[in-house]
């Protein structure tokens, strides 16, 4: 029995009333013959990055300070600048902001007006400004993060910098800045870095001063020297990437690249050069400003870390709201060959040069583009999409015909109206029934034409919980079937890929963090089983079985380490009960053996259970050795459980 139509509670009935039911045998045949396998792409596994929830400000991009320059609340004055908080009180300071900034796309500035001195009435520590960064800074003994900013005053610099645990008041890093000029009327840069001394997860950055006069303040940024090769990328949530061995890497959305409206689309031409230059945009659509550390070029940069290939989503003139039309695209148009050429152009040509001097003279290896995103949803959408696509289409392909474009109109049941290399596939189911039965979804969709991206899929919805074992399997279930139509598929990315915990906008996401911590959902180690499968050769395999939440597929791949080739085996039990499966291998050679047998098994006691900052390893893959592999197996696969059999072929 399978769980789509149980209410929660009824699920957990199901669950727990296992022990009572009759086992069911299901049989498995497997031709381990590369000849009659198929390749699955190179491309297959990879991961779909979007600035929501936080995933790059406040997350992978390891800048500690939000707001940095102070142009959250906007371009006018006076403005709002949180989530800095002001240090003193109303007769010793006044904090405002001007148009005054040295930095010529973001003319905001902090104006501090101070009224008191060492000598009068200023508190010891002086008095200024804090910023908690997003939801505290993580600070840690004996690691070294520099600070930057810029300033200027009517008087003579005297500020002190210091990290402070937020809820304690303690010092975990401290120093003093002081200028020789009287005055120091011109905005000049400071830069220190720091050692902690002391540990604490929730800290701010303050700057204070004792010194009575004005003081401006600009783009004040602390940023942690360990990041992943020096290029800003948080360690611990970059290896958790890592980990999935991602062969592509979409990006920067999903909605963020439309907005709501227009003008807050993610333009990418204000996401690169100097950070200080960087006007930073609200995300509209997931209701958050972020400062553009993470832009174009570090998503780019990010990729190429990963080994990926990055996929550029880029905004073809829609916002949610709003629609260019085709007399208007053609600036749309440009903006994209542009950032093609930023991406790969040579480093002497106009965009490509920006690049060179961003550190990266190399071109980028961008060889995908995706002509927005969820566009061609509604009739009247569709109508202006497929408009406006041919002079996104003809002017990328005349100027770069190797490069592949993605348009967001399904194929998979009716043919296109234009030419596309691949078309983008979203699916969220809410019931895990209807998730697991997706697996079938490609099966009789047209092999002529362009291939699928299944950039987007998740389970959501209460069954889904905040990311639970239920839907980890059932994505399971659907991943067998993409692979089983991998001819077609070519590409396939979960979304989405993190929440800072803090601010979770989208429910549920493979990686959970805070300022400190991380821990994948069951989701995610749904998608470490399926890393190799990209370029594996897919065997021909029959699964004989009444049930119709059970999957099962196997593929073998040679071992990049010790170039033995490994059969891996993988099954998808939705069943709440265990069943007993015969497993028949056909096609090995005579003298070829199967040794080395594992098994990996993603289970829990409940349907519903759920890794958390306390318990991070509840759902994970345990991997257990077993005592035989031969040509033909019989196992029992645990509930509601994704099994993988990894054997050595030789
Ligand atoms: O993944 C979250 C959102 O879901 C994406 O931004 C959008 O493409 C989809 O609707």
């Amino acid at each position: 029995m399978a769980y789509s139509s149980c209410t929660l509670l009824l699920i957990i009935l199901c669950f727990h009333a296992i022990e009572a039911q009759p086992l069911h045998t299901a049989k498995l045949l497997i031709n381990a013959s590369n000849k009659l396998g198929k390749q699955i792409p190179e491309t297959f596994m990879g991961v779909f990055f979007e600035e929501i929830n936080h995933a790059g400000a406040g997350g992978l991009w390891a800048e500690l300070v939000s707001n940095r320059g102070f142009e959250a609340g906007g371009k006018n004055v006076p403005s709002n600048i949180g989530p800095w908080t002001i240090i003193g009180d109303e007769s010793s300071i006044h904090v405002s902001t001007d148009q005054t900034s040295c930095f010529e796309h973001n003319k905001i500035a902090l104006k501090m007006e101070v009224n008191c001195d060492s000598s009068n009435s200023c508190p010891l520590d002086g008095i200024g400004i804090s910023n908690p960064g997003f939801w505290g800074m993580n600070i840690e003994e004996g690691k070294k993060y520099k600070v930057v900013f810029y300033v200027r005053s009517t008087s003579r610099i005297d500020l002190k910098v210091s990290f402070v645990g937020s809820n304690d008041g303690v010092k975990l890093a401290s120093t003093n800045i002081k200028g020789n000029d009287v005055n120091a009327s011109t905005w000049r840069r400071v830069e220190h870095v720091f050692e902690a001394y002391a540990t604490n997860h929730n800290s701010s950055l303050q700057i204070t001063t004792n010194e009575k006069g004005v003081v401006w303040l600009d783009q004040v940024s602390a940023m942690p020297l360990d990041t992943y090769k020096g290029h800003g990328f948080r360690n611990d949530l970059f290896e958790m990437v890592a980990a999935l061995k991602p062969r592509i890497f979409r990006f920067p959305g999903g909605c963020y690249v439309e907005g709501k409206w227009l003008r807050n689309a993610f333009r990418w031409k204000e996401t690169i050069g100097a950070w200080e230059n960087r006007p930073g945009h609200f995300g509209d659509v997931w209701g958050y400003w972020t400062d553009d550390g993470f832009g174009f070029f570090e998503g780019l940069q990010l990729a190429e870390d990963l080994n990926a290939l990055p996929i550029w989503v880029f905004n073809n003139g829609f916002s949610i709201y709003e629609q260019v039309n085709i007399s208007a695209i053609s600036p749309f148009v440009q903006e994209v060959l542009d950032g093609i050429e930023f991406a790969r152009g040579s480093p002497t040509s106009k965009w490509g040069s920006i690049r060179a001097s961003m550190g990266h003279p190399k071109p980028f290896d961008l060889r995908y583009v995706a002509v927005g995103n969820e566009e061609c949803d509604t009739q009247q959408n569709k109508f202006i999409y497929e408009g406006n696509y041919p002079k996104f289409y003809d002017a990328i392909k005349r100027a770069y015909p190797d490069i592949q474009i993605i348009t967001n109109c399904d194929a998979s049941k009716e043919p296109l109206n234009h030419p596309a290399d691949l078309y983008d596939y979203h699916q969220y189911p809410k019931s895990s029934n209807y998730m697991f039965n997706l697996a079938q979804v490609f099966d009789h969709a047209s092999r002529i034409g362009p291939k699928a991206f299944v950039s987007e899929y998740a389970m959501t919805g209460k069954e889904s919980g905040r990311g639970n074992l239920l839907a980890a399997v059932a994505e399971a279930g659907f991943l067998i079937g993409l692979e089983k139509n991998s001819d077609l598929v070519e590409m396939v990315s979960y979304a989405p890929l993190f929440v800072n915990n803090n601010d979770q906008k989208w429910n549920p996401d493979a990686i959970v963090f805070n300022s400190h911590q991380v821990y994948g959902t069951p989701s995610y180690w749904v998608l470490s089983l399926f890393k190799e499968s990209s370029g594996a050769t897919f065997l021909n395999s029959t699964l004989q079985t009444n049930s119709p939440t059970l999957a099962a597929s196997a593929i073998s791949w040679k071992d990049s380490i010790n170039g033995k080739s490994i059969l891996r085996i993988k099954v998808a039990n939705m069943e709440s009960q265990t069943v007993n499966i015969v497993i028949f291998i056909e096609g090995l050679e005579s003298s070829v053996h199967l040794s080395w047998p594992r098994k990996t098994v993603l289970t829990s006691s409940n349907p519903m259970d759920e890794n958390s900052f306390s318990n991070p390893n509840m759902v994970v893959p345990r991997e257990s050795i077993l005592d035989y592999a031969g040509k033909i197996m019989n196992f029992q696969i645990d509930p509601l459980s994704v099994t993988l059999f990894d054997m050595t072929m030789y």
